[in-house]
């Protein structure tokens, strides 16, 4: 699944979005992602360790969420190479303690084996410019998670009812670009949005794509009949000791 997208084209794309960028997504999903960044953040949070890391954190709402349930003396992380995204991330009151950083995932600013857990919403197909670039981008997370360290990626999904997958491009077609060019003022990112969703990963070839970058213990969950997925990934024992 190779994109015709490029990184300046996507860095270029989220530098003129950031005002709008959150109320048009919840206006498009139904407020539904913030019920999914929920359920996310809530299966990340179980994760012993305080060292926690939100990548490609756009205006930081799943770090906040993080923030929310992480236990006392938590440092959480949000990373971004955007610094318009991350702009509107540090001036969330609700932000207030989460530590902004400026990096692209593939060179992140970490040392390996440092972090307890790492969580990715809705970027993963923002990163997959090529299935090598994405499974490249999750060895990068792979590498900086602690051994026993925890990777949750919530992401759009490819349903496997035909009905409901035919439905759900349909409307990713016909209102995705349409209401989101109008409101945010970006063709461009909301014909990226509507070209790049259809041609994302089912869950289980996301989940191998998953241990192909190490991750050998991977589950996930689907939502709304498969339009979204949270995926698990544990970077495990087993495997740096056998
Ligand atoms: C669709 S937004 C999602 C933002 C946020 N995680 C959320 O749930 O709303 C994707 C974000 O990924 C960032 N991004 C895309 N590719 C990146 C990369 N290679 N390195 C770092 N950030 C990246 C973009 O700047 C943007 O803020």
């Amino acid at each position: 699944m190779t994109s015709s997208f490029s990184t300046i084209f996507v860095k270029k794309m989220f530098s003129v979005v950031p005002a709008s960028f959150e109320i048009v997504n919840h206006l498009l999903t139904f407020w539904l992602d913030k019920m999914w960044r929920k359920r996310a953040a809530k299966i990340a949070a179980q994760t012993e360790g305080i060292l926690w890391a939100d990548m490609c954190t756009g205006t930081g709402e799943m770090a906040g969420h993080l923030s929310r349930l992480a236990p006392t003396g938590t440092r959480i992380y949000g990373i971004d190479f955007s610094l318009p995204m991350l702009k509107e991330a540090k001036q969330k009151p609700k932000n207030k303690g989460i530590y902004f950083v400026a990096s692209d995932i593939k060179t992140l600013p970490f040392s390996s084996e440092c972090l307890d857990l790492v969580t990715l919403s809705f970027a993963s197909r923002n990163i997959n410019l090529n299935k090598d670039i994405l499974v490249y981008s999750f060895s990068e997370i792979y590498r900086v998670l602690k051994p026993g360290g925890s990777f949750v990626n919530l992401e759009t999904s490819r349903p496997k009812n035909s009905l409901i997958r035919w439905c759900f491009h349909l409307y990713v077609r016909l209102f995705v670009k349409a209401i989101g060019s109008r409101i945010s003022g970006s063709r461009a990112a909301y014909a990226y949005l509507a070209k790049t969703i259809p041609r994302f990963y089912p869950s289980e070839e996301l989940a191998g794509l998953m241990r192909q970058a190490g991750f050998n213990k991977t589950v996930f969950e689907q939502h709304l009949f498969g339009v979204a997925a949270i995926h698990q990934g544990i970077k495990s024992w087993d495997k740096i000791i056998g």
